[in-house]
């Protein structure tokens, strides 16, 4: 027996396995119930007296022996694995897709940087509003055809409880609440409801400015609009003041740019004139001033309010309103660059 297990000690030192099969077998072979070591330990019971002792000692070594052989094996296979395995720690990431900027945010964060430059602050407004801060503090006489259901989203049951269709409403939320001289400006979403097309939408963005202090003038008002128009279009840009008519603002005026599409040739955006219609303003007419508080014979301002889609349009002539709020990422990925 003792020869036996000398030999088998030969055996062992050899052994390799270059897999989990291979590795299970050798388990099978040696360690397992019916295994070699078990075979020989049955077969100790037999060995005359005299010999247990010495063959005893030598079959607990043997039994370690390969027990020790396997447990080699089984680690140097589980390295193995880990290095087959097809993660490669070393190599470099995918590269991480960031979002975009939406394009309006891209327009409205460059008008904002435009009037910050100019010492405006921004002023901030609800979307669901009151009659009060949209219509009857900007001057609209209760018959006023901009109150009816045609253009204005009520909340059901709550008749003095509306969608803003204008940020004007902010500038008596903010006249109501702070003394001259005011100079902020007020950028966020209207809704006005219109059947949704490619030209029209039930909601969209407006920017809306407001300045008042002693002696401010219609010039002043030119002055900021001009420079505006210039920063974001270009030097070369040209303006033009169009008489209108706003119930907050008198006297009101529409300022044109220069198309800057064409440059002022003429083409299918300016409809051929050459010239596009960006805002409306005017000065703040003092019933407003009065109504939210503020004395107009000490006081005067002026007030402007532009589409921020139409400022984009301009920009980058996106031709159907409908993509800014589709959310189509093949669209919002053409403005990657722009942020
Ligand atoms: N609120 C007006 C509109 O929605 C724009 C405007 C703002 C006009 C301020 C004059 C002064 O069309």
């Amino acid at each position: 027996m003792i020869e036996q297990i000398n030999n088998l000690f030969e055996e062992i030192k050899n052994l390799t396995a270059s897999n989990a099969e291979e590795l299970e077998a050798l388990r099978l072979k040696y360690l397992s119930k019916k295994g070699i070591i078990n075979t020989l330990m049955a077969q100790f019971r037999e060995v005359p007296a005299e010999q247990k002792r010495e063959v005893g000692v030598r079959l607990n070594e043997l039994k370690n022996a390969i027990q020790e052989q396997f447990n080699a094996l089984k680690e140097n296979l589980a390295g193995k694995e880990e290095e087959l395995c097809d993660i490669d720690l070393t190599r470099t990431s995918y590269p991480t897709r960031l979002g975009t900027r939406h394009p309006l945010s891209i327009v409205k964060n460059e008008i904002v940087d435009i009037f910050a430059r100019l010492g405006f602050s921004i002023a901030d407004g609800v979307e669901v509003e009151d009659d009060w801060h949209v219509f009857s503090s900007m001057n609209f006489a209760e018959d006023h055809p901009a109150r009816d259901m045609q253009d204005t989203f009520f909340v059901e049951a709550h008749p003095d409880i509306i969608l803003r269709t204008h940020t004007s409403s902010v500038q008596s939320h903010v006249m109501e609440t702070s003394k001259p001289p005011i100079r902020i400006i007020a950028p966020g979403r209207v809704y006005r409801n219109e059947a949704i097309s490619y030209r029209a939408h039930c909601f969209f963005h407006q920017l809306e400015g407001l300045y008042i202090d002693k002696n401010v003038s219609f010039t002043d008002l030119k002055q900021v609009l001009l420079l505006f128009a210039q920063e974001m279009f270009g030097t070369g840009t040209k303006i033009r003041l169009r008489p209108s008519y706003f119930p907050f603002t008198e006297p009101s005026a529409e300022m044109d740019i220069s198309c800057n599409i064409c440059g002022g040739k003429g083409c299918p955006f300016c409809k051929g004139t050459g010239w596009v219609e960006i805002l409306g303003c005017g000065m703040v007419d003092p019933n407003v001033l009065e109504l939210c508080g503020i004395d107009s014979k000490e006081y005067t301002g002026y007030a402007f309010g532009m589409g921020i889609e139409r400022i984009t349009n301009l920009k980058y002539q996106v031709k159907d309103l409908r993509l800014f709020s589709e959310n189509d990422v093949r669209f919002l990925k053409l403005f990657e660059s722009a942020n």
